[in-house]
């Protein structure tokens, strides 16, 4: 099958210099495409900048920000029979990006944000993608609750929910303790090393 992954952070893009970013190190999203190239699928990585290794046999789309990320999901998804995404993208862009290094005059400098655009919600209405759709939800409260909303409102049929207020687990750690919400059940799954769970996961999303 064809399986589009997102992973890795955005980075949004302040004056030439600075950027807004978050702690994704990517690591849950390339133990994904790791585990989907093993099992024979072709894989397209499209992933925010990260120290990782490209995994052996995955197609690899670079990309920076959130906007940039829409833009090659948009492009790609129509090929895909399944998109999973584990990326975590930033919500909020800086509304003026500078032309020149911002200097330092003030005591305090106020940053204008401006929402992004939603990837994960627009695949169905705005993309008209049909295939098998897999989201993340990173929480840090009322996590089944929260990945149930998400599942719901952008018609996914599994979000993978992690409690990112952990530090053993979720962002930046090399292990990860998931609850799979699906549409009308939900599962919780041990904790294990990224790349294991990986390939559970791919597993069951084979599966859907
Ligand atoms: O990269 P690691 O260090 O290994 O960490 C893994 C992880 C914690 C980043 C990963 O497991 C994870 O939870 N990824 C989703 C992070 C996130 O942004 O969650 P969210 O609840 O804010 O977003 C919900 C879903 O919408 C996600 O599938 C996200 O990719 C997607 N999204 C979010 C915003 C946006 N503008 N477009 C999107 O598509």
């Amino acid at each position: 099958m064809k399986i589009l992954i997102t992973a890795g952070p955005t980075r949004e893009p302040i004056d030439p210099v600075r950027y807004l970013t978050n702690r994704s190190s990517g690591k849950m999203g390339y133990a994904l495409a790791a585990a989907a190239a093993k099992r024979g699928h072709e894989v397209l990585l499209i992933s925010g900048p990260t120290s990782l290794d490209l995994p052996p046999g995955v197609d690899y789309l670079p990309i920076e920000s959130a906007a940039d990320m829409y833009q090659a999901v948009e492009s790609q998804i129509g090929r895909q029979d399944i998109a999973i995404f584990a990326a975590a993208v930033a919500d909020y862009t800086p509304a003026q990006v500078a032309d020149q290094k911002i200097k330092k005059t003030g005591e305090q400098l106020t940053l204008t944000l401006e929402k992004t655009k939603d990837i994960l919600g627009s695949t169905r209405e705005v993309m008209n993608f049909s295939g098998t759709l897999v989201g993340f939800a990173a929480e840090t409260e009322n996590v089944e609750e929260n990945a149930r909303g998400k599942c719901q409102r952008k018609s996914c049929n599994l979000v993978i929910a992690n409690d990112v207020s952990r530090r053993d687990i979720g962002f930046d750690s090399q292990e990860n303790e998931v609850m799979l919400v699906y549409p009308d059940r939900t599962e919780s799954l041990p904790k294990d090393r990224k790349d294991h769970l990986a390939y559970h996961l791919i597993e069951i999303i084979e599966s859907l």
